[in-house]
């Protein structure tokens, strides 16, 4: 089980300096759950700082595909790999629909993420007109795959997928327990067909898309579902711990 915090464009450096705190002691000791927080990348240093030895991870919300050189305002995976971070997200909805971030963007960022050893949570999500017409599947079918083409793993702890309905983002309109565990089984078998039935079973599934303490246990409680990403739960320390607790009790 992995439960990550999405921060969005949300918290300067002293907001995120105090949610870091609090969440450190909201949740205690978070293990055998996986614990990260994603915050802006220039709360990434301080966030560390205040995470150390608290068993929780750190991971940033984007990266550029490059290694170094004259892309002005962009972030390279060795400087996220050089503040602290374990995760890097990549392809979430946002960045897809307002920055036009493409499948084989995203897999070009994926392939680098793991060139240095950072573990990518790859989102993938359809909208709503595209599960009206009936195409989730397929189009969730293409994200995996096109997204992942030519990502090469050798254990299932290096990569996690995200599933967000781009619908269910910010709404407060969450999935069913039952459109979840569906998609999830499909994408289940995409990676297994991927990479392989022992490496893909293993591969952690999260569910995102209005998560919240009153909602997560039934989620997390559905097969193939690995734990969530939390947007907007994940900036109040006392929800995103409830929020942990769920993942806890279902481990
Ligand atoms: P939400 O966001 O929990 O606020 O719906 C989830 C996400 O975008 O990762």
């Amino acid at each position: 089980m992995l439960v990550a915090g999405n921060w969005k464009m949300n918290l300067d450096l002293a907001a995120a300096r105090q949610l870091t705190s609090g969440v450190v002691s909201a949740i205690g000791d978070p293990s055998p759950v996986d614990v990260a927080i994603c915050p802006p990348f220039v709360d990434l240093d301080a966030t560390f700082s205040i995470l150390h030895g608290s068993g929780i991870r750190m991971g940033a919300q984007n990266m550029h595909a490059s290694e170094s050189g004259a892309f002005t305002g962009e972030i390279s995976a060795a400087m996220l790999r050089a503040v602290g971070c374990h995760y890097v997200i990549l392809g979430h909805s946002e960045r897809r629909q307002i920055f036009g971030e493409t499948n084989a963007g995203v897999s070009e960022k994926t392939i680098q993420a793991r060139k240095y050893r950072l573990v990518p949570i790859v989102c993938v999500g359809e909208s709503l007109d595209e599960r009206n017409a009936g195409d989730h599947e397929s189009v969730v079918e293409s994200q995996v795959r096109e997204s992942l083409e030519g990502v090469a793993i050798e254990a299932s702890s290096e990569l996690v997928l995200a599933y967000e309905p781009v619908w269910a983002i910010g709404t407060g309109q969450t999935a069913s327990g039952d459109q979840v565990e569906e998609m999830h089984g499909h994408i289940r078998d995409i990676v297994e067909d991927l990479f392989g039935k022992e490496i893909g079973v293993g591969i952690a599934i999260l569910y995102g898309g209005s998560v919240n303490p009153g909602n997560a246990q039934d989620l997390f409680s559905r097969e193939d579902v690995n734990g969530g990403l939390i947007g907007g739960a994940s900036l109040n320390a006392e929800k995103f711990a409830a929020i942990v607790a769920a993942a806890k009790s279902v481990q």
